[in-house]
């Protein structure tokens, strides 16, 4: 098998889809993996340590689509890279199509076989190639947030950890799964004062257990979110339906009920964003002002820590890897327990349902 590993385009994006340690795993497995010259450079890994490990060093992109079965990415394909997908490739990437539905349109009329790292289930429903990249963005959420609240950079100068003396500063979680629940995590680890919301009462229950009561959970209905987010120097936005447009869950009424200088973070903004007012926004330009809210709505968030942000996502997708090279592409999907929930697309058609849905091809 002919894997290959463009370097990603994205802007602001740092990460690689392989270390080189997963490229010797692969080639001990007998594939052949094509690097693009400079890819792994941006997560500290140099083009000498993946040759060393076995790998070809193209420096050229379209070699490396033109040749390879296996095409293994971070970030979905960028328009300047539509025309270098092959008909029939197979494509192993987060693709989060509801966001991009000219991507989906290339990879029906090519045939491309998308498996989506952000539906791939776990036995437990869980979502394991989603969860380290989530764990990342709502930990950043927090320093990004305290970072956009200082006066220098367009904030109301709000301290999240306040000050003996001085209330501490107030953030609000919609969402209390993997990245909600790590938010929550930095956020009462800096002394903010925290509202957490989901509608799923057991994450809630998780969050009651742990923090004993530091932290305040409500269920995740219209006036608990209008009343916390009116309140909080920081939202953080953490919503998710699997492979579905996210909801909006903050309207532009409740933005606008925010003080001058506030914050929003909207980690959702991949799946299209759950508040209102939100936009994608690049690494180059992370933040626009609205209602005289901070804005921030990275789609790529874990790209600012490139080397953790890489370990921690080849780990999660080590193990199907190497079913592919072991079983070939289409029977590791057949056997391998969730792998088929991150088929997104195959043969021309949008075979997950929740995606189709929400790209209205359902
Ligand atoms: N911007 C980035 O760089 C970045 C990085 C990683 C993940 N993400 C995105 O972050 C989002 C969240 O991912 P996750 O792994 O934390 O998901 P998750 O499934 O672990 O958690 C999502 C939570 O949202 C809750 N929820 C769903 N609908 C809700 C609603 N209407 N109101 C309140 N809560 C609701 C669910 O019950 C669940 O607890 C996804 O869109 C994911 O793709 C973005």
């Amino acid at each position: 098998m002919i894997i290959g590993i463009p370097k990603e385009i994205k802007n602001g994006e740092t990460r690689v889809s392989v270390t080189p340690a997963l490229v010797a795993r692969c080639v001990s497995l007998g594939a052949t993996v094509l690097v693009q010259k400079g890819a792994g450079m941006p997560a500290g890994f140099a083009d000498a340590e993946y040759a060393a490990s076995g790998a070809k060093i193209e420096s050229k992109a379209r070699t490396i689509w033109k040749n390879a079965e296996l095409i293994v990415k971070v970030k979905e394909p960028l328009e300047s890279e539509y025309g270098l997908l092959q008909n029939g490739q197979t494509l192993f990437t987060y693709l989060h199509l509801a966001a991009v539905p000219d991507l989906a349109k290339v990879l029906l009329k090519k045939n491309v076989l998308g498996i989506a790292y952000e539906t791939i289930e776990a036995r437990d429903g869980s979502l394991p190639l989603l969860k380290p990249m989530s764990q990342i963005a709502g930990r950043l959420s927090l320093q990004i947030g305290a970072y956009f609240l200082q006066s220098q950079n367009g904030g109301s100068g709000v301290l999240l950890g306040g000050v003996p003396g001085v209330k501490s500063g107030a953030v609000a979680i919609v969402g209390a799964g993997n990245s909600g629940a790590h938010a929550c995590r930095i956020a009462a680890g800096m002394g903010a004062r925290v509202t957490i919301l989901d509608l799923d009462t057991r994450k809630l229950d998780m969050i009651d257990d742990l923090y004993r009561g530091a932290v305040t959970t409500l269920a995740a209905n219209p006036a608990n979110i209008e009343a916390a987010v009116a309140n909080a120097d920081l939202v953080v936005g953490a919503v998710l339906i699997p492979g579905a447009k996210a909801p909006v869950v903050v309207t532009r009424q409740m933005v606008r009920q925010m003080r001058p200088g506030s914050v929003l973070v909207d980690i959702a903004v991949d799946q299209g964003g759950c508040m209102e007012t939100i936009r994608p926004t690049s690494h180059e330009s992370p933040t626009y002002k609205r209602d005289g809210v901070v804005h921030y709505a990275v789609p790529n968030m874990p790209a600012m820590v490139g080397r953790t942000s890489t370990i921690a996502l080849t780990q999660a997708t080590e193990p199907f890897l190497v079913r592919f090279i072991e079983k070939g592409v289409k029977s590791a999907i057949e056997e391998t327990q969730g792998l088929a929930k991150g088929v997104n697309t195959r043969d021309g058609k949008i075979v997950n349902t929740a995606v189709a849905k929400a790209l209205g091809y359902a």
